[in-house]
């Protein structure tokens, strides 16, 4: 049986996940802002070290895997905080506890939405890791009136900071898989207002078209986040995994 840390274990996707391996045998440390087993707000510094802390106490200081699933969406600076440095914190500070695991393995969950146009402001900032900058820069883009641009943002600089990240002699050098789920329209609370309202159903029906099976459960989404995160995956790295019923071919130009 393998120790696993899951934030956003409280509900959606990080719950599916969560569920499935402990039906599987193994121990999950979930943490979330309630009905965890580590209760912390990744939306700051205090929360972030706490998280940190509380895990490597439960664990006994080794991990085998860490997925970094906790995350908001909403029109606010707040995705910059959860969604980019929540998860980024987590996965830096319990890496020391991951190296020491014969066979371990990390993920995120990014979106489809880092696809869509981002504020280059923004996931500079945090690329850079400087919160305070990303927050301004943040400020300006939710006062102008494109909101949704904090969320594509903080999708962005997430895959693009595990694309710089996986290669380093701290990730792949300790023998650490460092890979991202992307997906597209996920049923979950998180989506259960835009499903409740007509104008933000079209909309959410324009930005991602899911021409494979329409919307996913979030047991799809977990069942793949599983294999990233199994023994079995050696060799793949630096990945930004869509599963998202072709809405990434169908956004993008597929002949890349
Ligand atoms: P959800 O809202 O059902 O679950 C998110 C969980 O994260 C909640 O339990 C929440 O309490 C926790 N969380 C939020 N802020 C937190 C904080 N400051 N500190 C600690 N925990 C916090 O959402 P869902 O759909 O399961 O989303 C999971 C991830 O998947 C998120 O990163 C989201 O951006 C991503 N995603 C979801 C999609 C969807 O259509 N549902 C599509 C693409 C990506």
């Amino acid at each position: 049986a393998r120790t696993i840390a899951v934030s956003g274990s409280a509900s959606g996707i990080g719950q599916a996940l969560a569920s499935m391996l402990r039906d599987a045998g193994d121990t999950v440390i979930g943490i979330d802002l309630r009905d965890a087993d580590v209760r912390a707000d990744l939306g700051g510094p205090e929360g972030r070290s706490r998280a940190v802390a509380e895990v490597l106490d439960l664990s006994g200081g080794t991990l085998d895997a860490v997925v970094a699933c906790a995350g908001v969406s909403d029109f606010t600076v707040l995705p910059v905080k959860v969604n980019y440095f929540g998860a980024v914190a987590l996965l830096d500070g319990l890496r020391p506890a991951l190296a020491r695991a014969a066979a371990p393995r990390a993920a995120v969950v990014g979106s489809i939405a880092g696809t869509h146009p981002v504020d280059e402001a923004v996931v500079r900032a945090c690329l850079d890791g400087d919160e305070a900058a990303a927050l301004r820069a943040a400020a300006k883009v939710v006062e102008a009136g494109a909101g949704s641009q904090t969320y594509s943002s903080s999708k962005s600089a997430l895959a693009q900071w595990l694309r710089r990240a996986c290669v380093t002699p701290e990730w792949a050098g300790a023998g650490i898989p460092l890979n991202a789920i992307a997906p597209g329209v996920v049923r979950t609370p998180m989506t259960e207002p835009l499903f409740a309202d007509e104008a933000m159903f079209q909309i959410m029906n324009e930005a991602v078209p899911m021409p494979l099976n329409g919307y996913a459960d979030a047991e799809v989404i977990a069942e793949a986040l599983r294999w990233l995160i199994s023994p079995v995956n050696t060799h793949m790295t630096g990945q930004v995994i869509y599963v998202d019923g072709g809405a990434e071919p169908a956004l993008r130009d597929p002949g890349v």
